[in-house]
């Protein structure tokens, strides 16, 4: 008997969760299909009528639509700062879209905006005054790293762990053992930072080197042929800031890569 209303008692447990969970998904389906957004636009932008011209369009299409608020909005068109996705530009002035909430009337407002009939739309509006809008220019991402561990530390842990095939040290450019790269010599190419920020999930590295909390175990079918090497990563930091401060060999013609 007991067992009998234990059983049904879990039975009523799951019913209850699959309950919960339909009503979660019924929520999350609402929610992902909002019909109205609300949209803070730049003042110049709002007082060329640029706006007036394409949420109808927009509206028209998808059957969304956008109301014009002050503040609180859920989405932004802002004179390009440092946040947001450049959108359009009016001669020098970049505007760039800012995504606060997720309604998703307004990403696929910002989507259509992004998509190519979005951006004839800008392109094809003529204001009453001033200059017309143009494409967004085009964001050329400059991303710089930066290492900062301890570069004293990274050079003896350099010699001791990469020295085995590299040339590591800051007298010493050219190749190490076979075609292996020295590090002054990789420190030439334009990309070197990428590469010392993966080089231990770059090829041939995983085969015998580690670096903990990061690093998936060794395939103990494939045990390391040399000797392993495990880092931390304050000792992989180390490392990199070493590099960091490698003069970059004179490599004569720009270096390519293949
Ligand atoms: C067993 C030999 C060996 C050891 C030890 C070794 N490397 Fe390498 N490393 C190589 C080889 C070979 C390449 C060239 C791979 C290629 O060109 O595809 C390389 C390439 C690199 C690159 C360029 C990555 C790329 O794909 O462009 C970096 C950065 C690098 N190693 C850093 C290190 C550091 C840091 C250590 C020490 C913690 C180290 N290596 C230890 C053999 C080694």
């Amino acid at each position: 008997m007991a067992s009998l209303a234990g059983e049904g008692a879990a039975t009523l447990r799951k019913i209850f969760v699959l309950v919960l969970i339909l009503v979660n998904l019924a929520q999350t389906g609402r929610a992902q299909d909002e019909r109205e957004f609300r949209l803070q636009v730049d003042a110049e932008l709002e007082a060329s009528g640029l706006m007036a011209y394409l949420l109808p369009r927009f509206a028209l299409k998808t059957g969304r639509r956008a109301e014009l608020v002050p503040s609180e909005a859920d989405l932004m068109i802002n004179p390009a700062g440092n946040e947001g996705h450049a959108i359009m530009a009016r001669g020098d002035r970049t505007f760039a879209l800012v995504m606060v909430t997720t309604n998703s009337a307004a990403v696929k407002f910002a989507d259509w905006l992004a998509s190519d009939i979005g951006q004839t739309a800008i392109a094809a509006f003529t204001p009453a005054e001033g200059l017309s809008f143009s494409r967004a220019p085009q964001e050329t991402a400059v991303v710089t790293i930066t290492f900062e561990g301890d570069a004293r530390l990274g050079e003896a842990l350099a010699e001791n762990h990469c020295g085995r095939c590299h040339r590591v040290r800051a007298d010493r450019s050219g190749m190490g053992i076979g075609s292996t790269p020295s590090f002054r010599a990789l420190r030439a190419l334009a990309d070197w930072d990428e590469r010392f920020l993966a080089f231990y999930a770059l090829n041939p590295h995983p085969a015998f080197l580690r670096v903990e909390d990061i690093s998936p175990p060794f395939d103990p079918a494939f045990p390391p042929a040399i000797h392993p090497v495990e880092l931390s990563q304050t000792e992989v930091e180390a490392i990199q800031a070493y590099a960091a401060g490698l003069e970059p060999a004179d490599l004569g013609a720009p270096v390519s890569n293949n």
